[in-house]
């Protein structure tokens, strides 16, 4: 697991989207994205499209996946994760719709649905780059605590801190579905490469133990612990309960050049 501390949150953006446009250019254009709605990626997904937009990096065949999405709203309610991820994926960095996946989370056979969804994935030849958000609970995707850690896209009903966490998008708390389709814990594993970002110091506490604490259900991102190729960025305020966090700042103060990620 590879740990960068940034002094603020502009700079979790532009590092985690210089890490990405490294392994997306060694990949080629036909990279396969995995991509996170909620606030934390919405500057790496900005940056992403900056480069794109300047020629800096090609995604013009390049596909993407979601991780989730709600069951319980309408497609073209704009909390749906469709209509976020066309907004802060799809329509700024220039991907072509057709390539663009998100979890079919208004099908009338939701099962169905999870296992198309899986065999898609699967035929695009897996996961290159997945980013992920960390919810305060230590979800990725919606994976909530207890999850199975070898689990795949499913329904899940989403717990109640997530639901409060995600009520700042809605009118009020009611209008927060209870269930959704998340890709699953093994279904993010079998990804290539993992960037996590996590920013602010809601985040503190889960980020400690998705990085220091023991690998458990219980703080589902601790799975990433067996990710060969995991990348973890954070700001100070993420960082603050992390009791390596000076260990985690030399190691990236004292990286060789060829690979640290050059701004
Ligand atoms: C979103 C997702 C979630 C979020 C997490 C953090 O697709 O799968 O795991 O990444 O809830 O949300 P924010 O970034 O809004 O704090």
């Amino acid at each position: 697991m590879e740990v960068i501390i940034c002094p603020n949150a502009h700079r979790v953006g532009e590092v985690a989207a210089a890490k990405a446009a490294r392994i997306a250019a060694a990949i080629g254009p036909k990279v396969v994205l995995g991509v996170a709605t909620g606030s934390s990626p919405v500057q790496t997904f900005a940056e992403l499209a900056r480069l794109a937009k300047a020629g800096e990096l090609d995604l013009s065949q390049a596909s993407a996946f979601a991780l989730d999405e709600y069951v319980g709203i309408a497609e073209g309610h704009p909390q749906s994760y469709h209509q976020i991820i066309r907004k802060t994926v799809t329509e700024p960095m220039g991907l072509d719709p057709a390539r663009v996946h998100v979890p079919d989370g208004f099908a009338d056979d939701l099962a169905t649905a999870c296992a198309a969804y899986e065999e898609a994935i699967a035929a695009a030849g897996g996961v290159d780059i997945q980013f992920l958000g960390l919810g305060t609970n230590g979800h990725i995707g919606f994976n909530e605590p207890t999850s199975s850690l070898s689990s795949r896209t499913r329904i899940k009903t989403l717990a109640a801190r997530t639901r409060q966490d995600n009520a700042r998008f809605f009118a009020s708390i009611e209008d927060v579905p209870r269930h959704c389709l998340t890709q699953g814990l093994g279904t993010i594993m079998d990804a290539r490469h993992v960037i996590l970002v996590a920013t602010g110091s809601g985040k503190a506490h889960a980020i400690a133990q998705v990085i220091e604490g023991p690998i458990t259900a219980m703080f589902p991102g601790s799975v990433l612990q067996l990710h060969q190729q995991a990348t973890i960025v954070i700001d100070e305020e993420a960082a603050a309960e992390l009791a390596l966090a000076e260990y985690f700042k030399q190691t990236y103060a004292n990286l060789p050049d060829w690979q640290r990620v050059s701004l």
